[in-house]
């Protein structure tokens, strides 16, 4: 039995462990003004505000409900679109988007306006960004962005008061446990879990895992969430580098990744869109093992550190190492990752990462490069560079590297460099890129770098814009 919140009343039901929240608002609360537009995350139209208890209060965050297993509201507090017109008197957004014209059909408009009124209560992954970026996961296909995103931004940002759900809140027991899945609270409990169950199935965000249930029907057998062990949602910063807990959101972890470089915080606002931000983690994302997941290239050529635990056993590895062929990891049954050291760079490192995907915002990645070059005295010192999209896994060029390392940084060093790439990598093709536009765009990222920096405080060149934004 799962307990929540809904607009001041405790909801108490039972629930399975991949039924998904969009299917418990819609047909068991029968709130059905939360849509279905693709099931995958990708669209934003079954957009809800979830809160949970937090130091300063209730902290909130969009997510998507298509996605996210019911088990994952337990103990939360839960907004649909529903819930906005208290009293019959409308929220201020859904007010401007009557006033600025931005519903057509409508199918979209309940997303954006939780969106939206995620922006305006101070929710999750929206401080100081635009409109526009708060909407990356949000998707119309009859209005036009222009008078959605012109409503947004007439509405001010003013957190509401959610002292009695603090107080609702506060008597609610944690459900740890039902029918078929656990939902331990911290991390001794699930690594006693995983040595009972070691083939169970690690749930952190469901931003992968949800798709396999609501587009491949997979049965995910025991399920283990762990979105609510908070030594795991802990970051920690010291002049060595990061230190990321498993089940830390990307939208948590963006400010401190984009202090380690910028570069990392860029990488960042193009992961996805807001709500899959504010529900993924950097552990899943790794863990998962895809060849196009973004963070791993980057953290590899930072020579980030992986921590895996087993029952009271921890061993730490070079993440590039975790990597072993397609589909297959260095994480035994019965083991989680439960956390990453990103070092932070050395001053004269030349630091990049450069994501390149047919859509700007929420699209995964046909290749993604990272770069961190030492060069001084016009040698290049050191090299570390690595894809994603280019292999079976996010791997490093080790030839490209060879090539650099020892040379002087000129633009023939670099051709040389581009040159090795095909000892390195052989890409497929599929719907994302050819193999000979991977390895193009792969030789161009590295020429980016040489024009960046044989050109320093220069403006992004057309060339240079054409290549980062795909
Ligand atoms: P989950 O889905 O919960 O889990 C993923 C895998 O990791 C599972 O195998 C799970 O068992 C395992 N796992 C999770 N945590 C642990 C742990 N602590 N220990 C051991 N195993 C664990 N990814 C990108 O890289 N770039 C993108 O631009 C991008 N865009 C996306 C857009 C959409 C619309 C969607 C739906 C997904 C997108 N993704 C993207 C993929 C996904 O969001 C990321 O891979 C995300 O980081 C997964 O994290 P999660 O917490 O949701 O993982
Ligand atoms: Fe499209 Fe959920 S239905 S994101
Ligand atoms: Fe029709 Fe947005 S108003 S999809």
């Amino acid at each position: 039995m799962i307990r929540f919140l809904l607009d001041g009343e405790l909801m108490e039901v039972e629930v399975e462990a991949t039924e998904t929240a969009l299917d418990l608002i819609r047909y068991r609360l029968g709130r059905t003004g939360t849509k279905e537009g693709c099931a995958e995350g990708d669209c934003g139209a079954c957009t809800v505000l979830l809160g949970e208890r937090a130091e300063t209060g209730l902290a909130w965050r969009a997510v998507n409900a298509c996605i996210l297993f019911a088990p994952m509201l337990d103990g939360k507090v839960l907004k649909t679109v529903e819930s906005l017109a208290g009293g019959g008197v409308l929220a201020p957004i859904q007010s401007e988007m009557i006033e600025r014209h931005g519903s057509q059909c409508g199918f979209c408009t309940p997303g954006f306006v939780m969106s939206l009124h995620g922006r305006a209560i101070g929710a999750l992954g929206t401080a100081d960004r635009s409109v526009a970026d708060i909407l990356s996961g949000n998707l119309c296909r009859c209005t036009g962005y222009g008078p959605i995103v012109a409503a947004g931004e007439a509405v001010a940002v003013q957190p509401g008061d959610d002292s009695a759900d603090l107080k609702a809140l506060a008597g609610i027991a944690p459900a740890e446990a039902g029918k078929g899945w656990f939902a331990p609270r911290t991390a001794d409990a699930l690594a006693a879990l995983l040595l009972q169950y070691p083939d169970a199935r690690i749930v952190a965000g469901a931003t992968d895992v949800g798709l396999w249930v609501t587009k491949q029907q997979r049965d995910l057998g025991t399920v283990i969430f762990i979105g609510d062990i908070a030594e795991l949602r802990e970051i920690s910063s010291s002049a060595g580098g990061l230190r990321i807990g498993a089940g830390v959101r990307y939208s948590e972890a963006w400010d401190a990744l984009t202090d380690i470089h910028p570069a990392l915080g860029e990488l960042v606002r193009r992961i996805a869109g807001t709500q899959v931000r504010n529900a993924g983690t950097i552990g899943g994302n790794i863990a998962n093992g895809s060849p196009i997941g973004d963070t791993p290239p980057a953290l590899i050529v930072l020579d980030a550190q992986l921590t895996l635990r087993s029952g009271k056993d921890r061993r730490t590895i070079a993440l590039e190492q975790f990597f072993i062929e397609y589909g297959r990891q260095d994480r035994a049954a019965g083991e989680f990752v439960e956390s990453i050291f990103v070092p932070r760079p050395a001053a004269d490192t030349m630091f990049d990462v450069i994501k390149l995907s047919k859509r700007f915002d929420s699209d995964i990645s046909a290749v993604c490069g990272a770069f961190a070059l030492r060069i001084a005295e016009e040698q290049v010192i050191a090299a570390r560079i690595a894809f994603g999209g280019m292999a079976g896994t996010p791997k490093r060029a080790l030839a490209c590297e060879a090539a650099l390392v020892g040379k002087r940084w000129s633009a023939a060093t670099v051709e040389a460099a581009a040159a090795a790439l095909v000892q390195d990598y052989a890409p497929l093709t599929d719907a994302r890129g050819s193999s000979a536009y991977r390895m193009t765009v792969a030789a161009n990222l590295l020429r980016r770098m040489w024009l960046r920096s044989s050109r320093p405080g220069e403006p992004v060149s057309v060339l240079e814009k054409g290549l980062a934004y795909g």
